[in-house]
């Protein structure tokens, strides 16, 4: 009889687990550059659907970027209402990432989103218009966050020999929730 018990309750945690589905849902972005760097930016969030909203960049770079930077931040909105950094600040040299000398993993992540929504495809230097469309953040690239409010902000240096020169930031802010569904199946 207990283990009928244990059947069943063990059963209705699995379709729990199985009915409930995390996603990570943007809700608008900002950007920033250095305008002697970066002109003609426009950055969009664009709503779908109750779960998912895609975005939409272009900018074009004066002076092309040779060996940029990127640091990399999470911040989470706590009670009150403050982001406060959560867990990830790391500082990545892009073009070792796309050479694949160097593999840190928000690094990796930075790089397959770019490759696929961007027109930062390609090996450094970068120059010109650059462009992302539809882009959004897939559940399965990141580690399951706790359900909330997040700001993923990345800002972008370029390096030489000598100097370290602002570029420009973007700032992504978005929810961790559960999936919402538009039909609920019956407890049977
Ligand atoms: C910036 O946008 C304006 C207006 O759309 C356009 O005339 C200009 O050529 C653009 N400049 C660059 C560098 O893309
Ligand atoms: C990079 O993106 C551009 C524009 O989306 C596309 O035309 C090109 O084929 C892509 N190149 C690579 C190497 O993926
Ligand atoms: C490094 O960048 C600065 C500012 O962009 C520039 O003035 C300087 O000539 C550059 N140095 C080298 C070695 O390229
Ligand atoms: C913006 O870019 C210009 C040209 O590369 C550079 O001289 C300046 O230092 C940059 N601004 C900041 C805040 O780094």
């Amino acid at each position: 009889m207990l283990s009928a018990w244990l059947v069943l309750l063990s059963s209705f945690f699995i379709w729990q687990m199985t009915e409930t589905q995390l996603i990570y849902k943007l809700n608008k972005m900002e950007c920033q550059v250095n305008q002697s760097r970066v002109t003609n930016v426009s950055c969009h969030v664009k709503a779908i659907n109750w779960n998912m909203a895609v975005v939409n960049m272009d900018c074009f770079m004066i002076v092309p970027l040779i060996k940029p930077v990127i640091r990399i931040q999470v911040f989470m909105k706590d009670y009150s209402n403050q982001y406060k950094p959560f867990l990830v600040d790391v500082t990545v040299k892009i073009c070792d990432v796309i050479e694949r000398r160097n593999f840190i993993p928000y690094g990796v992540i930075t790089w397959k989103l770019f490759k696929r929504f961007t027109n930062v495809n390609h090996s450094c230097p970068f120059s010109g218009q650059l462009t992302a469309r539809d882009g959004y953040l897939e559940t399965n690239l990141l580690p399951p966050f706790p359900q909330g409010l997040y700001l993923i902000s990345l800002i972008v240096m370029d390096t030489n020999s000598t100097n370290r020169d602002y570029v420009g930031t973007m700032k992504f802010f978005l929810q961790a929730m559960e999936q919402i569904r538009s039909r609920k199946k019956p407890r049977s």
